[in-house]
């Protein structure tokens, strides 16, 4: 199955001169939906993952569906704020400025494999602070997986040494 076929190219979102890659209609076609979580879960299956962890809002999306066909848990990386426990926190730099992102103290097991899911990956800051989180708890960071990868990027860089399946690459 072609992807891309339901991926929409909007200009100009959400600022002038970005080209943004949105993936609602996938996400809105039964079948194309099925096919990308399914590729997921032959990832997961293949590097032994035994928890999803995936960033708000889009890593819920697709991340929520793998743990649920493979029976395991799913630990969701949130924005300050959101998560009523104990957390841990890392940053990432943004073009200017940072942001901060959130996980429970308690959401991953020393030792634990974990496969990482979003549906994009562009500077890649997200996903290195997400690792960042996982490591912090002890966890084993085995794949991580997206449906998009920028090239232009280069968010690749920043993965050396892990596990990476992208979907598709613009
Ligand atoms: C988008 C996307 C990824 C991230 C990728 O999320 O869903 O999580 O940006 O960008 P990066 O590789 O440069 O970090 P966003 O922060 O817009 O949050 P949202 O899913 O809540 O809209
Ligand atoms: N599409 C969707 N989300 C994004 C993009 C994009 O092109 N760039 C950064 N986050």
């Amino acid at each position: 199955m072609d992807l891309k076929n339901y991926i929409a190219d909007v200009e100009d979102f959400p600022k002038k001169g970005i080209l943004f890659r949105d993936i609602t209609p996938l996400m809105n076609d039964g079948k194309a939906f099925a096919y990308a979580t399914n590729e997921f879960v032959n990832f997961a299956k293949q590097v032994d993952a035994e928890i999803v962890v995936g960033p708000e809002a889009r890593g819920f999306i697709f991340g929520c569906p793998v743990a649920t066909t493979l029976n395991i848990g799913f630990a969701p990386v949130r924005k300050p704020g959101k998560l009523p426990r104990e957390v841990i926190t890392a940053e990432y730099d943004l073009e200017y400025g940072s942001n901060t992102l959130c996980m429970h103290r308690d959401a991953i097991a020393p030792g634990q494999r974990v496969l990482i899911v979003d549906d994009l990956l562009a500077t890649g800051g997200t996903v290195e602070a997400t690792i960042d989180l996982v490591e912090q708890l002890g966890g084993i960071v085995v794949g991580l997986a997206f449906l998009i990868e920028l090239t232009d990027l280069n968010g690749r860089d920043k993965l050396n040494g892990y596990e990476t399946l992208t979907l598709m690459q613009y």
